[in-house]
């Protein structure tokens, strides 16, 4: 699986989304170690808290289906129906990522077009709060 591929499949996962409230809809794929692959999308609510984000969307079915070890996430999203710009993951995924992905565990933000550009999860969690520090 490319980088470009994982890309497509994030920009691809944005259809799915539901996402009534905000207009913004978000797509993300999670690349597991096993080489499979769990896409997820935005799934808002009317009571507005439920919400939950693409990438937690992913990491969820991810884990509950026995996956813990990941290689890549890539992420898409934008005005629905409108191209989508860089869109990076919002605090609360990233602590999620924090629990099962190393600091440099690589996060694509895929634009339309071909476009991406990749950070690492330390680049945009430093000094996160991992399962080490409650062993
Ligand atoms: N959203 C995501 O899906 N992922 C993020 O990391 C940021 C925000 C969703 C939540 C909501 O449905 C919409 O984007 C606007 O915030």
């Amino acid at each position: 699986m490319t980088k470009e591929a994982l890309c497509e499949l994030a920009i691809a996962a944005r259809e799915q989304a539901y996402a009534p409230y905000s207009g913004y809809t978000v797509g993300a794929a999670l690349l597991a170690a096993d080489g499979h692959v769990y896409t997820g999308c935005n799934i808002e609510n009317a009571a507005f808290t439920p919400t939950v984000c693409a990438e937690r969307t992913a990491i969820f079915k991810a884990v509950s289906e026995g996956e813990r070890k990941f290689t890549m996430m890539a992420v898409a999203g934008g005005k629905a129906g409108q191209p989508g710009e860089a869109f990076p993951p919002c605090g609360v995924c990233r602590q999620v990522l924090a629990e099962f992905c190393p600091p440099d565990f690589p996060i694509l933000l895929a634009e339309t077009g071909g476009r991406y550009t990749t950070y690492t999860l330390a680049e945009i969690l430093p000094l996160a709060f991992t399962p080490k520090h409650v062993d």
